[in-house]
């Protein structure tokens, strides 16, 4: 589309665009987001054609605080309030029945919308400027890995916006954890940023929606997302991979392991194994090694705990691609 994308740190010029109806990428704190006025269908639509996303897929909803839920949900469950009280700012999303405010393509034709608090101090003076929400996927081509630092998204949209706000890289590395009710009976959409323990300090019995491709509630939960366009294997075997792929090019993400490939083709992701140091890290892993033009990425299934359970979740959608 042809735009000189500039990044830089300036709130009144992404006021600016976003004011005039146009697109801007925000930091978070778990991944960039693609941004325009949450109230505005031709601001929104612009995100939509940006992403190539598919106009079923609902977005998410940023607001500046606790107080403006009411500007856009017509009934707030008290464990919602309890749950922002508890983690917002931060990598929370709540699902609520929506007021007619907010346009249908938003929330892509649901009566829910999708609310969330950013922890990022940048996207949150930002928003201070302004006096509309802001509607944000995160800032990638539909399918493709989430940008988790503003170089990112200039290599996948940069010609596609005007302007990137450059918050620097995302603290938590993962998209937000997203919760929604069934009447007054909340469960987990997503898998996120915010571990399961946290959310159950709150709900102690959360359940778990299950996966359905043919009408996704959350779309975030199609199994195929998140991918790289190189092969992606997670493997417990990785030597004996190795040893039957000789000759081929390959790339490892490990979480603190050690393998005997060219030091350019290994990312570490926590020399520690700490799992919040490695999924801050792991985009970014996927990203570098996408870009290395490898015959093969292959990565060990991380603990199944803590926020490793949603590094695994996003793991398995983009190797899933390449498993049929
Ligand atoms: O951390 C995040 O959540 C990032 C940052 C930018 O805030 N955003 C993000 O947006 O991951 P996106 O569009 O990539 O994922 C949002 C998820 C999708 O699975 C979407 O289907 C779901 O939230 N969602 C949004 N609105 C919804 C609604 N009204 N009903 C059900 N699911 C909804
Ligand atoms: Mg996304």
């Amino acid at each position: 589309m042809g735009y000189n994308t500039k990044i830089g740190t300036d709130i009144e010029l992404a006021a600016t665009f976003l004011s005039e109806n146009d697109i801007v990428a925000i930091p978070t704190e778990t991944v960039y987001g693609l941004a325009a006025n949450a109230l505005n269908e031709l601001a929104v639509s612009k995100v939509f054609a940006a992403k190539k996303r598919p106009l079923y897929n609902p977005l998410i909803v940023h607001i500046k605080g606790i107080d403006e839920i009411e500007k856009y949900a017509l009934e707030v469950p008290d464990l919602a309030y309890k749950l922002f009280e508890a983690f917002a700012p931060g990598p929370l999303t709540v699902i609520l029945p929506k007021k007619d405010i907010v346009p249908d393509i938003t929330t892509a034709g649901k009566q829910n919308v999708a609310l969330r608090i950013p922890n990022h101090p940048l996207s949150l003076a930002l928003l201070e400027l302004l006096d509309f929400p802001l509607a944000a996927p995160s800032a990638n081509p539909f399918g493709y890995i989430s940008p988790t630092c503003a170089d990112h998204v200039y290599k996948q949209l940069g010609d596609k916006i005007p302007y990137i706000l450059d918050g620097g890289p995302c603290q938590n590395g993962l998209e937000s954890t997203v919760i929604g009710f069934k009447g007054t009976e909340p469960f987990l959409h997503r898998l996120g940023a915010l571990g399961i323990d946290e959310i159950k300090k709150i709900i102690p019995n959360i359940q778990f929606e299950t996966h359905d491709n043919t009408a996704p509630l959350s779309p975030g939960m199609l199994k195929q997302h998140y991918s790289p366009n190189t092969k992606l294997i997670i493997s417990n075997e990785i030597n004996k991979i190795l040893s039957e792929n000789f000759g081929k090019k390959i790339g490892i993400i490990s979480l603190s392991k050690e393998y005997p490939i060219e030091s350019q083709n290994l990312v570490i992701l926590s020399q520690n194994a700490d799992l919040n140091e490695a999924a801050q890290k792991l985009y970014a892993a996927l990203h570098y090694m996408d870009a290395l033009n490898l015959d093969l990425i292959l990565t060990e299934p991380m603990p199944n705990i803590g926020i490793g359970m949603a590094m695994n979740d996003r793991l398995e959608r983009a190797a899933s691609k390449f498993n049929q």
